[in-house]
């Protein structure tokens, strides 16, 4: 079995689950992050060396407030969490996404957690919170844009790889694998440089059940994928 280098995932369905329990979305989240602990570890195990995970979109503040607090406690909690889980697992992580809107003790423990993790080399996880990738585009001219404003570089130096270095993303490899779980067959400003020769997995799941079965499936779609870059077929 190949093993996809990099897997990105779009969790989505907390909600619809949670609804289906006729519980609140809040418990849906709750669910949805144990659920990303499970599937970290399974993709540990079968050596995955890259996974990135959307967690909260720049569309998601407008969700009701009830709601976007839920997320933001969860998200905190969810920094301890995940430094005993980086321990454990040699797991380094990188959140991406503009930082700057999240309150300050939750950006405290981001850098903590990014600082702390920094050297491990088991996998590599990237959590996105307000992330968007039309936004992460702009920021990247932004900075660009001033580089040749100040004379540090000329425009005709602005090549993929000088844009690729200059995402959040950067050093990271392109996704190989793009899951997105329950339904939604559309990728909601995910990853929009990066995915650009990613294979694409849907499934009905809902976030919270997506499982390790769920993982191997979709690694099962992709070996069964031809994979191309332009050129002709490999198999
Ligand atoms: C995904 O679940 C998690 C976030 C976007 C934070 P949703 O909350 O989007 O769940 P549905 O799509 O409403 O079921
Ligand atoms: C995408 O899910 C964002 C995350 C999973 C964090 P959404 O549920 O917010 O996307 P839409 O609204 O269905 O496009
Ligand atoms: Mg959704």
């Amino acid at each position: 079995m190949n093993i996809p280098n990099h897997v990105a995932i779009i969790l989505d369905g907390n909600g619809r689950w949670a609804k289906k329990k006729g519980m609140p979305r809040n418990y849906g989240h709750i669910q949805g992050a144990k659920n990303l602990e499970v599937i970290i570890e399974e993709a540990h195990n079968l050596g995955i060396k890259y996974l990135t995970v959307y967690a909260f979109s720049t569309e998601n503040w407008n969700r009701p407030k009830e709601e976007v607090d839920g997320l933001m406690k969860l998200l905190r909690n969810y920094m301890k969490t995940c430094l005993k889980t980086a321990s454990k697992n040699r797991m380094s992580v990188r959140v991406i996404g503009d930082k700057s809107r999240l309150d300050d003790d939750i950006q405290k423990r981001i850098a903590e957690l990014e600082n702390l993790t920094r050297d491990y080399e088991g996998i590599h996880l990237q959590i996105a919170i307000n992330y968007g990738g039309r936004d992460e585009i702009r920021r990247c001219v932004q900075t660009l844009t001033q580089k040749v404003c100040s004379g540090e570089i000329t425009s005709d130096k602005i090549t993929e790889e000088l844009i690729s270095e200059n995402l959040d993303t950067a050093g990271i490899p392109d996704p190989d694998l793009l899951i997105r779980t329950c339904k939604e067959l559309r990728i909601s400003n995910f990853l929009l440089w990066q995915l650009a020769y990613s294979e694409f997995y849907f499934t009905e799941v809902e976030w919270p059940d997506f499982d390790k079965a769920e993982l191997m499936k979709a690694i099962e779609a992709y070996n069964n994928r031809n994979r191309k870059f332009g050129n002709v077929s490999e198999q």
